[in-house]
């Protein structure tokens, strides 16, 4: 998987928020914006009590060898990173695993929605026909993200596997969004 950066300087109320490619210096940030979120979040997430990420595990989140990873940060406060996106490889072709964290005070104000977009822009740009995501049933911003990304709604379960189509046959991304 392939591809540049997400340049986004679009402002967010008072604050600009800019998407860039993570790399190996972010955990420590990483870290620190999964210990300013609610175990409620992180277990969304990860669905268990995953709390840090291993330097092991990111190294590997950011190896383009396994797939991609974004990070966003506000221009007000450029240290800190308020949000986190990976794009996994899954071992199916043309098939790319989602996973997004998005800081509990940031949510709910489309952040999370732009930054799927951008994720989807890269995967059709990168040959994917499809992303998946595994959520709770009660995730309910999640779902409407996929679903509005043309995702057909999942049948009901504790835990469902959301299939965003991209490409030809999706919804577009960020660019248009
Ligand atoms: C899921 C998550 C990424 C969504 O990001 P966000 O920035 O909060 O989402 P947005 O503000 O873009 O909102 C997305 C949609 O959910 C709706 N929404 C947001 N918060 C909501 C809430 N608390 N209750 C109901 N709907 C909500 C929005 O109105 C929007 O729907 P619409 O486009 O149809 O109007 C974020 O909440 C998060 O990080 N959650 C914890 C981790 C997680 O669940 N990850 C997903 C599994 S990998």
């Amino acid at each position: 998987m392939t591809g540049g950066g997400s340049g986004d300087p679009r402002g967010h109320g008072a604050a600009a928020v800019r998407t860039r490619r993570g790399c190996p210096a972010d955990l420590d940030q990483v870290n620190a914006l999964h210990g300013r979120c609610t175990p409620s979040s992180l277990s969304s997430r990860y669905h268990g009590a995953l709390r840090r990420i291993s330097p092991a595990d990111w190294r590997r989140l950011v190896d383009p060898a396994h797939g991609v990873t974004w990070v966003m940060q506000e221009d007000r406060c450029p240290d800190d990173v308020i949000a986190v996106a990976h794009l996994m490889r899954t071992g199916v072709d043309g098939v790319a695993e989602l996973g997004i964290l998005v800081e509990d005070s940031r949510q709910g104000r489309g952040l999370g929605t732009r930054l799927v977009g951008q994720v989807l822009d890269h995967a059709a740009a990168a040959g994917c026909h499809t992303v998946t995501a595994t959520v709770q049933a009660g995730n309910v911003p999640m779902l409407r993200i996929a679903l509005g990304f043309g995702a057909p709604r999942p049948r009901g379960a504790a835990v469902m596997d959301l299939r965003i189509p991209v490409g030809p046959g999706g919804v577009p991304g960020s660019a248009s969004r």
